[in-house]
């Protein structure tokens, strides 16, 4: 089998990249290891950057999107027991935020490629990235109990943080910089009715707490856990209680309930690996790098890798030229560092690291006060959030 660029993963940064590709008449195969009907379903983030709510519309792909995702023109920080409104519209200049879970944006991504006679081949696993410093590297998989195996003038690693086309980056070529932190997210889905409009990040002696959604009919709640936790050690009464005195108010806010569908426990970790390119293979999204949830910014981030992608692929099969392909690293890091800070930070002043560290509480909530009453700072966080900050859009 042969192709021009060869895409390991089918999630969002795959999917969007094969499908860039086509609008500028280059060939592409993405190869994913589940199945269609197990990646339209898995329930993951929900928040679209204004620029990536916009690429998608004007890529074409954005019509569910429109209809049936949230816009929302702020947030709701909570501590202390009052809440305080970060008003995105008014400190960025009209922007705002799309709620559309990605599961949906993978399943309008598939929906367009398949209508374009796109080869997207499911169930089949990449094993390794031969030869990526050739001029024709090779993809090896599995597929019904086959070998099998892919040549291409390029490989595009989207397969995710535990995929395996990081390893295509010789180690000694590499440097990975991580942190852990001491706590997961405990989320859940439930079928019930919104308690709020706008999403609520909350900062509780005993932990953090978000409340998301994901349509008016479902809702997404999490709350800061041991990362040891087990979802068997969480019936739902002690979930509906945990969570209430989180966000409680001093005015008698109160959460709406519901059924409770899922239970699962998220891992924070921010993670980069430089460069994010060798010879004729790029990675991108979370084979990258990853975000601790608390920006948002992780399927942000994939988008803006592809755009960056599709544009340096796009000028070196129109052109020959290879030097925007040749900087893709060094155009992404910048903004990938920018976001990694951002969403280190955010976790940083939303989280407890030690709940016998009174001072850092104190020094917490005085953050939180200064953020939502200077305007200044307040827009730090607005532009950030909105991705005005990060240089996510960067042209197609
Ligand atoms: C979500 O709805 O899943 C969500 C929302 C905001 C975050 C993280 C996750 O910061």
């Amino acid at each position: 089998m042969r192709t021009q660029v060869g895409i390991v993963g089918g999630g969002p940064a795959g999917l969007l990249l094969s499908h860039l590709l086509h609008l500028q008449g280059i060939e592409s195969v993405v190869l994913e290891r589940r199945s269609r009907e197990d990646l339209e379903t898995t329930v993951r983030a929900g928040v679209l950057e204004y620029g990536t709510a916009g690429l998608l519309s004007e890529v074409g792909v954005g019509e569910r999107m429109e209809q049936e995702g949230s816009v929302h023109h702020g947030i709701e920080l909570r501590f202390d027991g009052r809440g305080h409104r970060i008003d995105f519209a008014d400190l960025t200049d009209g922007l705002s935020i799309t709620i559309y879970g990605q599961q949906e944006v993978v399943k309008d991504l598939i929906r367009a490629r398949l209508e374009a006679d796109g080869r997207i081949l499911f169930e089949a696993g990449a094993e390794s990235v031969e030869a990526p410093d050739t001029d024709s590297p090779k993809i090896r998989f599995w597929q019904d109990g086959e070998q099998e195996e892919i040549s291409c003038d390029y490989v595009a690693g989207c397969d995710g943080s535990f995929g395996v086309c990081r390893s295509g980056i010789p180690e000694d070529a590499r440097t990975e910089y991580t942190r852990t932190y001491p706590f997961g997210w405990f989320g859940i889905l439930v079928e019930g009715p919104p308690s709020t409009q706008e999403l609520i990040y909350t900062l509780h002696d005993r932990g953090f707490a978000l409340v998301s959604t994901r349509s008016p009919e479902v809702q997404r709640l999490y709350f800061q856990c041991d990362p040891q936790d087990d979802v068997e050690e969480w019936p739902d009464e002690r979930i509906w209680d945990e969570l209430s005195t989180r966000l409680a108010t001093h005015d008698g806010w109160e959460l709406a309930g519901g059924r409770i569908f899922q239970k699962d426990i998220v891992q924070m970790r921010s993670f980069v690996c430089e460069p994010m390119q060798h010879g004729r293979l790029f990675l991108a999204g979370d084979a990258a790098h990853i975000v601790p949830p608390t920006g948002a910014k992780g399927m942000n981030l994939a988008v803006a890798d592809i755009r960056v992608l599709a544009h340096a692929l796009t000028e070196f099969y129109r052109s020959g030229d290879w030097r925007l392909l040749d900087a893709y690293s060094e155009t992404c890091l910048r903004r990938v560092w920018r976001a990694q800070r951002f969403s280190w930070w955010m976790t940083s002043m939303l989280h407890r690291f030690d709940r016998s560290d009174a001072f850092q509480l104190k020094v917490q909530q005085a953050e939180l006060d200064y953020i939502t009453t200077s305007r200044a700072a307040a827009t730090t966080i607005a532009e950030n959030y909105v991705g005005a900050a990060l240089g996510t859009s960067h042209p197609l």
